[in-house]
């Protein structure tokens, strides 16, 4: 059981891979599954794609997993979950996100990704819901990610270490995605801090920067999951237009109810994604 108070990536001597190749052992060790092959962090609107891409072998609390953190938010469910596909593939479902605002540090951020890697994982499938800046895109609508901008002022990174992130978004996964939805766009994800979303010019200087796409995670993660040699696929629930291109006020139960309403689409489909990755 691991709480906030006893969380081993706190401790002062703490190595995080260290305790991502725990967390990997606990996750072999409770599903029975030696190397899970790929890896989904599901955020809002993307849930029930875990029921759709095979059967599930072992649903895992994530309080049972070396340094893992409660979820902060109702909507972010705290399970690890196994699957088989009907290929054999074995994929690690993570619905289990601690977001940087949580106020943690961006050890425990990138955690799950970590242990995704030392679960064997060469392929990670980062989901979010996020605020669209393009007016051409639509509530409910799914993007490709197509590369980052961390506004967050952090990395993921320790020390002098040097990743190159010149093709972090694979455009070969990319390709993958429109072989399954070829009217799939894509942008720049911009990760800003949060809580609070974005004034309305925060958003025009992330317009003007190249950043189609504005949230509150997943850059931070891309980082730590090309560290450690995997292939990163992102894509985004647009759940509302960023504030000030929407005219109305953004609230967390609108983005919570657009993610909901799109969800059965957008997890058929990345449903059909993963079972061609
Ligand atoms: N901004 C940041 N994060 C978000 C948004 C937004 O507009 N919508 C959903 N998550």
């Amino acid at each position: 059981m691991t709480d906030t108070l006893s969380n081993p990536l706190d401790a002062s001597n703490a190595d995080p891979f260290e305790v991502a190749a725990l967390a990997a052992a606990d996750i072999a060790r409770l599903s029975g599954v030696e190397k899970h092959d790929i890896a989904l962090t599901l955020g809002s609107g993307w849930g029930k794609a875990a029921d759709l891409i095979g059967e599930t072998g072992a649903t895992i609390p994530a309080t049972e997993v070396a340094g893992f953190s409660k979820p902060a938010l109702e909507g972010h469910v705290g399970t690890l979950r196994s699957i088989r596909t009907p290929d054999g593939a074995n994929v690690l479902v993570i619905g289990a996100r601690t977001h940087y605002y949580e106020g943690h540090g961006v050890r425990r951020v990138v955690h799950s990704v970590r242990t995704a890697a030392a679960a064997g994982a060469k392929i990670m499938v980062l989901t979010n819901g996020a605020g669209g800046v393009r007016e051409t895109w639509s509530p409910g609508q799914p993007v490709l990610i197509s590369d980052h901008l961390n506004l967050t002022a952090d990395s993921p990174l320790e020390g002098a270490t040097f990743v190159d992130l010149t093709d972090l978004y694979s455009q070969r996964l990319r390709d993958i995605a429109r072989t399954i939805e070829p009217s799939l766009d894509e942008g720049v994800y911009t990760q800003f801090r949060g809580p609070h979303y974005e004034t309305p010019a925060e958003v025009q200087m992330a317009r003007r920067l190249g950043g189609d796409i504005v949230g509150m995670s997943t850059a931070l993660e891309a980082i730590a999951a090309r560290e450690a040699g995997m292939e990163v696929l992102g894509l985004s629930l647009i759940t509302n237009l960023a504030a000030g291109i929407q005219k109305t006020p953004l609230s967390h139960g609108e983005v919570i109810e657009a993610g909901k309403a799109a969800e059965p689409v957008i997890s058929a489909l990345l449903a059909r994604i993963v079972e061609a990755l």
